[in-house]
């Protein structure tokens, strides 16, 4: 490892970049697919899945975006391409993920967990009826959660056409 050619490691940090973005985000376009499902087949699921929702992004796609950052500086270092234009909006799109995601989404998923809860316990009817401030909170993450990932697809997309530094 020691021995290892600048150029491999390279590589390897390269390599590191991309699983991370991948292990970060991967989830988290499943995830409309994930609460219509569970809006239509099992409500009485959505407070658990809005558990899931906000533990994953903090113990997954928070600290996978550390280390999307991590390896990003090295690389941008490595390569002398701090002032090209793909990296300042990495650099840019890491810190407005990780900040909606730490101000926006975990908040707002648990106080929809808590509110889903609420509406399910108080609700004899068949289907469930949720309140209108549940069904505003379920339309902000997704519509944030959206805006979010058609920020990571454009990255990539920023990442993989750039053309030289
Ligand atoms: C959400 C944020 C990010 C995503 C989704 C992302 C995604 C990617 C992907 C998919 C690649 C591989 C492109 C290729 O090999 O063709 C890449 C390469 C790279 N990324 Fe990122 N990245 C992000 C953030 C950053 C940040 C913050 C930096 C710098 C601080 C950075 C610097 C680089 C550099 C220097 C390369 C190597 C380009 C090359 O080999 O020519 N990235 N990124």
């Amino acid at each position: 490892m020691l021995d290892m050619p600048a150029v491999i490691f390279y590589e390897v940090v390269l390599a590191v970049h991309i699983m991370a973005v991948i292990v970060a985000f991967g989830v988290t376009f499943a995830y409309p697919i994930m609460f219509s499902l569970a809006a239509r087949l099992d409500p009485r699921s959505l407070p658990v899945l809005h558990r899931i929702e906000y533990s994953i992004e903090q113990r997954l796609t928070n600290p996978g975006l550390v280390v999307v950052l991590a390896a990003g500086i090295y690389l941008a270092s490595k390569l002398h391409v701090w002032s090209a234009f793909y990296v300042q909006w990495g650099l840019a799109s890491v810190v407005v993920i990780g900040g909606v995601i730490g101000a926006v989404m975990i908040p707002t998923a648990k106080r929809a967990a808590t509110l889903a809860e609420r509406d399910l316990a108080a609700s004899n009817e068949d289907p469930v009826g949720f309140s209108d401030e549940y069904r505003a909170l379920t339309r902000r993450l997704a519509t944030v959660g959206t805006l979010l990932s058609l920020l990571v697809l454009v990255t990539v997309y920023f990442m993989a056409t750039h053309t030289g530094a």
